[in-house]
């Protein structure tokens, strides 16, 4: 893996195949249904998250690690495809490309199981041999779907530099505070919030107060995501706002959140403020939301210039 990958935006994360499974409804416990249809589309939360900043004009790098399988080398395909720099994405005989088997039911709710794979051989190690890339990206986009020493030494080396760390804490964990107080702008949704505060998180005014609490873990700035709600945010003065979404109708909601990370770091990349940076999360979130799979329904620079007005 090269050292000197240049990028604006540098994710470290997970690579997945998606297997997406569109159902009535859920089966309960020993209940067999039929009907279902499937589709295989790109996933991990870090390969989303690089995509929906390079669809948006931001320069991207990944690090990441697949299978040496036919799934990791598509995969990898795909993201060069869409416009993600691959120099940093390794292959391994040891472990198959990570998977995600999704149900969609018709409301456009998700539910994931993830197979790590690959991604759960990804090392401290590996972060380092890319550290003059993280220290000379403007951001630094990590989440949690590889194994959290390598968030923990992608966070460290970014925060040790003028690299702004933007931490999705998907899936949800606990995290020590230490690794939070590497952070520039925390991600979570109301979910992920309520875990890492011990409480119930629900709508705009929990959330805005939720925001408040999380940047006393250590994160400067704090985003809450609201799906169909929008956002809240907190920012490093302490200030809140609620940004709200328009009302559209909802197909597939997987990757919606990928798409507002993606989104939020390519704006600060571009040197937009916090605020700016989580409008056009959310404006990326909602436009995810209405077309199926992840990556396959994130919008373009062009896309969101056409949006209809709100
Ligand atoms: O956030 C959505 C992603 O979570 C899916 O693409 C799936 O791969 C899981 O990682």
């Amino acid at each position: 893996m090269s050292s000197r990958v240049a990028s604006s935006v540098f994710v470290v994360g997970s690579i997945n195949q998606d297997y997406v499974l569109s159902v009535e409804r859920r089966p309960k416990p020993g209940e067999t249904l039929s009907g279902a249809t499937l589709a295989l589309h790109p996933g991990g939360k870090g390969a989303n998250q690089a995509v929906a900043a390079a669809l948006l004009g931001a320069r991207v790098a990944l690090l990441g690690l697949v299978g040496d399988d036919p799934a990791g080398a598509s995969l990898r395909a795909g993201l060069a495809g869409r416009g993600v720099d691959t120099a940093a994405v390794g292959s391994t005989s040891q472990a198959p490309t990570g998977s995600a088997f999704i149900t969609v039911t018709p409301d456009g709710e998700n539910a994931i199981v993830v197979v790590p794979g690959a991604n759960h051989r990804l090392g401290p190690g590996d972060v380092d041999a890319v550290a003059g890339a993280i220290r000379a990206a403007t951001v630094l986009v990590a989440q949690l779907e590889v194994p959290l020493e390598v968030t923990g030494r992608a966070v460290a080396l970014a925060a040790a530099s003028a690299t702004l760390v933007v931490l999705n804490l998907a899936p949800a964990r606990q995290v020590p505070d230490a690794l939070l107080a590497g952070v520039d702008v925390l991600v979570v949704n109301e979910h992920e919030a309520s875990i890492l505060l011990g409480g119930q998180v629900e709508g705009a005014d929990a959330a805005i107060r939720a925001a408040g609490a999380l940047r006393g873990h250590g994160p400067e700035a704090v985003v809450v995501t609201l799906g169909a709600a929008g956002a809240v945010l907190a920012d490093d003065q302490g200030r809140s706002a609620h940004l709200p979404a328009p009302r559209v109708e909802v197909v597939d909601t997987t990757g919606a959140g990928d798409a507002f990370v993606g989104a939020l770091a390519a704006e600060l990349a571009r040197g937009g403020s916090l605020r700016d940076a989580a409008t056009l999360g959310v404006r990326a979130g909602t436009a995810a939301v209405q077309a199926r799979g992840a990556q396959g329904s994130f919008p373009t620079a062009a896309d969101l210039r056409n949006e209809p007005p709100p």
